[in-house]
């Protein structure tokens, strides 16, 4: 088959050492073990203590984890896409710093931003440029410091978010491996339910926005579950319909990992079992970004060539959506 498909051929990742669990969060705000874990799945999550240590840090560990795996030489890397809703700077790309600490200086990078849905969208965007043929080595990173944005007495935000980081390389496939097809949406009416209010070019930084903690992310969470319960099941549905799958066809479904409750809607809509949903959310909680490759990472070794997998994912904004992949390799 002389076809290009951009297939994934590498993973990598990493979390940071610090664990912020369910019993310490009770001794922060008014919550418990109990309702954190029946209400989103989640046990613990880890932290980026360091304060001066950004989401580039993040991202530099898991690129490098990767290098180090794949044996790749970072100068044959061509571009790198740092998907991430917590870069280090407004305006600096973290993926062009990242790209450089890295060693991958012939390469050009920049951020992509879609809350949630970042990673995923990258994932088209990694692919159409492998699938075009203009590039060769295109690096795909995850990551999010979301302590950085969370306000740590909000009860409904802070025992959901983690940090963490994930990255895949996609190269060029002559089997038909690889991305196979992809539905991605959004809708602007999003943008009052999830958000940092402030600190952009709406709403700039002054006094009064620190003091009202609009620099950190709130959330309407019963309304962006409804959305993201529906829609991330809609997504991954049609997908499947429109391969002609069944849900005896899908080796692996990779959700966004938000809420265990979200995920089960979506496995359940699909009617899989639960064998075949990968779920790390109760020892990350959500990453954001990081959240799919980390996936990935974690369960790399199960994941055979051939195997048919789909991913979905919701964030802010709204953006959402659904990719179907074919792994491209057995792990050694
Ligand atoms: C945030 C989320 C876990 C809250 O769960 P929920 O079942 O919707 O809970 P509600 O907001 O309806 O709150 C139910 C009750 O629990 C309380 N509660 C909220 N957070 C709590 C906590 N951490 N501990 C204990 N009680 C809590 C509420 O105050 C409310 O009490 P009340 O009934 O006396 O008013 C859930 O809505 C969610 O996961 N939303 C999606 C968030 C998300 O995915 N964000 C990222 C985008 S990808």
């Amino acid at each position: 088959m002389n076809t290009i498909t951009a297939a994934i051929t590498a993973v990598g990742g990493y979390v940071p050492d610090f664990v912020l669990s369910n019993k310490v969060l009770e001794t922060m705000v008014d919550t418990n073990d109990e309702w954190i874990t029946t209400r989103t799945g989640i046990k613990e999550r880890r932290i980026l203590k360091d304060a001066d240590k950004g989401t580039s840090y993040l991202a530099i560990q898991a690129a490098k984890d990767l290098i180090a795996k794949a044996n790749i030489d970072p100068l044959e890397i061509d571009m790198v896409i740092m998907a991430t809703a917590t870069p280090d700077m407004m305006v600096a790309s973290t993926g062009v710093y990242v790209a450089t600490e890295i060693g991958a200086s012939n390469a050009f990078a920049y951020d992509l931003q879609a809350a949630c849905s970042s990673f995923l969208y990258g994932m088209s965007t990694a692919a159409a440029y492998v699938q075009s043929g203009r590039y060769k080595k295109v690096l795909l990173i995850g990551a999010d410091k979301m302590s950085s944005i969370v306000d740590y007495t909000d009860r409904a935000t802070c025992i959901i978010f983690g940090d963490g980081a994930g990255a895949v390389l996609f190269e060029p496939n002559y089997e038909g491996l690889g991305l196979q097809d992809e539905y991605l949406r959004s809708d602007g009416v999003g943008r009052d339910f999830l958000k940092i209010p402030a600190g952009g070019s709406l709403i700039p930084a002054s006094e009064d926005t620190v003091k009202n903690r609009q620099h950190n992310i709130m959330q309407d969470g019963k309304t962006v579950f409804k959305y993201a319960v529906t829609n991330m099941a809609d997504a991954s549905e049609l997908i499947l319909q429109r391969n002609n799958l069944t849900n005896q066809d899908v080796d692996w479904l990779v959700p966004h990992q938000a809420n265990k409750r979200i995920i089960d809607a979506t496995a359940g809509r699909l009617e899989l079992e639960e064998s075949k949903v990968l779920v790390n959310i109760e020892r990350y909680g959500n990453t954001t970004s990081g959240t799919l490759p980390l996936v990935l990472y974690d369960f790399e070794k199960q994941l055979k060539k051939g195997d048919n997998i789909i991913l979905a994912a919701f964030g802010g904004g709204f953006t959402w959506g659904s990719i179907y992949l074919k792994w491209a390799y057995d792990k050694k």
